[in-house]
């Protein structure tokens, strides 16, 4: 592929950095940088989403971020806002790329090319990543956010529905996010749905000039975003629109109704609303979403969306095989979360004075994080109370301070932080003394058969 060609920045030139304004470059507007103070969260967020996931049999897979134009066009729609007007898409010689906006067409486009069908009848996948929409950028809605989601492919329902939404309220109960709506509704199947659409735009001609303008728009483009539609002008004219349920056939209600039993026999509370229809083209039948109503997200409440898309397979090219998923949002899960910080594991601030003792305490290093304990080698060359200070600040429980003096002896001054108490420990037992004052480690160290703290020496 021809590589595109760059304008470097010039010294003096405008728009990138210069001599006199070195920093001028900043992350663009919706897109964040996750330093690691923010990670903690984000990481229990993700830990305790695979672990669920896992629990109910979910594989994870993993497709690029970009993929061709079309496929999202096909899939998602030509006449959604995705589509229409939030993609970021590039073109590379003939080829039109465009970052992923969700998962769900990325995920199908893969489980079609590699004919995972023929190997098994019941896929059940799961993702995390990062997604772009070009979007107006506010509180919860981002252009770069990440979403974890749930795909399942080859059960017509409504277990998987059951399955996926249960999934869901575990995973929020388990973070602590109060206030978990469940809001479901069915737009039937294909036949159902076209018949729903006629019906709504047969209600709504003769209201027409009193819609708004996005709606009236619409109304030529994809009438079913109407019912999307927060304006109140619209609202008054929905009220008189058809029941969608009203409309279904008799096997689209007998899945409905079956999915309602599955969620009361599971006693998940649930919201039956009827103008959900949800942005993306795809769905079929059964929709859902959980929204916080505690209030923090305001406009942007939605944490997670989903529904059955059973047509989306064979539009892509496989065989006709049923699917329904899930994404989630993190950004707005992680607003919605409790402020908790989880707690870091116990740390040992390694405080060499001199570059004999520096090059002890790398070997000191290896061998406390060869027993689990996580360590911190302060590089600097500093003075000792500057060093003492950095490990106090870094949260060290424990300081192992070495010069000269401790070398010739063969000991460590172990200082114990919190408790204030300080000894001088021969170094082939600092493993075993670190361990003692730390507690054990939180995670075990992959080395098989290791010695115990006790026999090991530094020096081995
Ligand atoms: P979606 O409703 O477009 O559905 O997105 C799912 C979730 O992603 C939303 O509920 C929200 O939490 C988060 N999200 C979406 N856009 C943004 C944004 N601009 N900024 C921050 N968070 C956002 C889908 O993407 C479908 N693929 C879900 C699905 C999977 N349907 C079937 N399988």
């Amino acid at each position: 592929m021809r590589r595109p060609e760059h304008k470097r920045p010039t010294l003096r030139g405008c728009g990138g950095p210069t001599l006199e304004d070195p920093m001028s470059f900043r992350a663009i507007k919706g897109m964040n940088d996750l330093l690691p103070a923010d990670l903690a969260r984000w990481q229990r967020l993700e830990a305790t989403f695979r672990r669920l996931a896992a629990l109910a049999g979910y594989d994870e897979v993993r497709t690029p971020i970009l993929e061709e134009t079309e496929l999202f066009v096909r899939s998602i729609g030509e006449a959604t806002d995705v589509v229409e007007k939030e993609m970021y898409t590039l073109a590379r010689g003939r080829q039109s790329l465009t970052m992923r906006p969700e998962g769900t067409a990325s995920a199908a486009r893969a489980y079609v090319e590699h004919k995972v069908f023929v190997a098994e009848p019941l896929t059940r996948w799961f993702y995390l990543g990062p997604m772009f929409r070009a979007e107006n950028v506010q509180r919860g809605r981002l252009r770069q956010f990440h979403q974890a989601g749930c795909e399942l492919y080859g059960d017509r329902g409504p277990s998987g529905e059951t399955e996926l939404i249960e999934l869901l309220v575990t995973f929020f109960r388990e973070l602590g996010v109060p206030d978990v709506e469940v809001t479901v509704n069915s737009i039937g199947g294909a036949e159902s749905k076209a018949r729903y659409r006629q019906a709504l735009v047969d209600a709504l001609r003769p209201e027409l000039g009193s819609l708004s303008e996005v709606s009236r728009r619409r109304f030529e483009t994809n009438p079913l975003r109407i019912l999307d539609s927060k304006e109140p002008e619209d609202r008054a004219a929905l009220a008189r629109a058809p029941s969608v349920l009203g409309l279904l056939d008799d096997e689209d209600r007998a899945h409905w109704e079956e999915f309602r039993r599955q969620l009361d026999a599971l006693g998940i509370p649930y919201r039956v609303d009827e103008r959900l229809v949800r942005g993306l083209d795809y769905y079929t039948r059964t929709l859902f979403e959980l929204r916080s109503t505690a209030g923090e997200l305001g406009a942007q409440n939605t944490l997670a969306g989903g529904g059955r898309y059973d047509t989306m397979i064979e539009s892509l090219g496989g065989p006709s095989i049923p699917a329904i998923g899930f994404a989630l949002g993190l950004e707005r899960t992680l607003l919605a979360m409790p402020d908790v910080s989880p707690t870091p594991a116990p740390l040992c601030a390694l405080v060499p004075v001199g570059a004999a003792a520096a090059r002890e305490a790398q070997r000191l290093g290896r061998l406390l994080r060869g027993l689990g304990v996580r360590t911190d080698l302060d590089l600097r060359g500093t003075s000792l109370k500057s060093m003492l200070r950095r490990a106090n600040a870094i949260g060290a429980g424990v300081a192992l301070v070495l010069g000269d003096n401790e070398l010739a002896e063969g000991v460590v001054q172990l200082k114990d932080l919190t408790g204030h108490r300080q000894e001088n420990v021969p170094l082939a037992d600092v493993g075993a003394a670190v361990l003692a004052l730390l507690g054990a480690p939180a995670a075990p160290s992959s080395t098989p058969n290791r010695p115990t703290a006790s026999r090991e020496h530094p020096s081995d």
